[in-house]
């Protein structure tokens, strides 16, 4: 299948010298939940605003859906639906009137069925009449993603949609994001957190200092990201693993005075249970132990210096 939006060479460099992206390629599937990973600064928000062609690239090229989105800006950007990280509606309009007004913008005819559907499928049906400014933030976030839907996108982008929102709307949101989908949007959200890619998205790209580090089946990466490190600090110092140990293919650290013993989360047998059993049976004795479970940073790391 061709991908929907097909981003090759793309660089930023802004006005004040710093290069944001670099040579970013991406293709992404019709359909699709993909999420960009990464942290503070690392290039997503400027990354979507180029797609949406709210930014200009430095170089390269973005197609949606066949069309460049320089020369056909007016089609590519109907196809696009963006919620934005940084929240701003107009105060005083009723939350009615400006998803109806953002429909306009696209010099879509009048759909009163449509932003009723919208504002009932995001829980703003009984707010319809009040003003923005009385909503709460939760509640303006959603009016942000009813104005983004208000003229049917095939495409939606989210800048960071539950940043900020609580753990209940956060769920009620990605519920929102899978209703979409199954309708046949095609979803591209940005975050920070590892949950909520997980949670959501099919294939999860992971930028860093504007690279595009790793795109991968979230279900591949969730592994990596699954596995955890146990720490024991031996009460002795030992030469080496004893031979009976050998199944769990133990680290030997700390000049011998620590062992480690890497697991995945995920599986249903982490062996931790008998490896304590195990180390008894073998006369060892530790004082303490720590666990570390491989964070972004880590997996950044070390994707980086691979
Ligand atoms: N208008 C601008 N002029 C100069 N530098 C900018 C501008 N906008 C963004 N940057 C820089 O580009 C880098 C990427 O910013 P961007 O907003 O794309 O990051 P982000 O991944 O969205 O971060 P966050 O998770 O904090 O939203 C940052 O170092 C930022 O300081
Ligand atoms: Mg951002």
């Amino acid at each position: 299948m061709s991908p929907i939006i097909s981003v090759s060479g793309l660089s930023k460099t802004y006005a004040s010298g710093f290069t944001a992206l670099k040579s970013i390629n991406l293709g992404i599937k019709p359909g699709e939940i993909f999420a960009l990973l990464g942290p503070n600064g690392a290039g997503k928000t400027t990354l979507i605003n180029i797609i949406c062609g709210i930014a200009n690239a430095s170089s390269g090229e973005v197609l949606v859906d066949g069309h460049d989105i320089r020369r056909d800006y007016r089609t590519t950007r109907s196809l696009i639906g963006l919620v934005p990280q940084e929240l701003h509606t107009d105060a005083f309009e009723t939350v009615w009137a400006t998803v109806s007004f953002s429909r306009g913008l696209f010099g879509k005819p009048k759909n009163p069925a449509h932003i009723e559907k919208v504002l009932k499928d995001l829980s703003l049906w009984d707010k319809k009449d009040s003003k923005i400014v009385t909503l709460s933030g939760g509640m303006k976030r959603r009016v942000m993603i009813a104005k983004a839907l208000s003229h049917e996108p095939q495409i939606l982008f989210l800048d960071e949609p539950t940043a900020g929102v609580d753990v209940e709307l956060r769920k009620a949101m990605w519920d929102v994001v899978r209703t979409l989908r199954a309708s046949g949007v095609t979803i591209i959200l940005t975050t920070h957190y590892i949950e909520e890619a997980e949670e959501m998205a099919d294939r999860v790209g992971v930028i860093n200092r504007g690279e595009i580090i790793l795109v991968e089946e979230k279900a591949a990466l969730m592994q990596k990201l699954g596995q955890k490190r146990l720490k024991l600090h031996l009460q002795g110092k030992i030469d080496a693993v004893p031979t009976p140990l050998a199944a769990y293919n133990l680290e030997l650290a700390g000049d011998g005075t620590e062992l480690i013993y890497t697991y995945d989360t995920r599986s249903e047998h982490t062996g931790i249970t008998s490896l304590l059993s195990d180390l008894r049976a073998a006369g060892i004795r530790f004082s303490d132990l720590d666990t570390t479970q491989s964070s972004l940073e880590e997996i950044f790391v070390s994707l980086v210096r691979a």
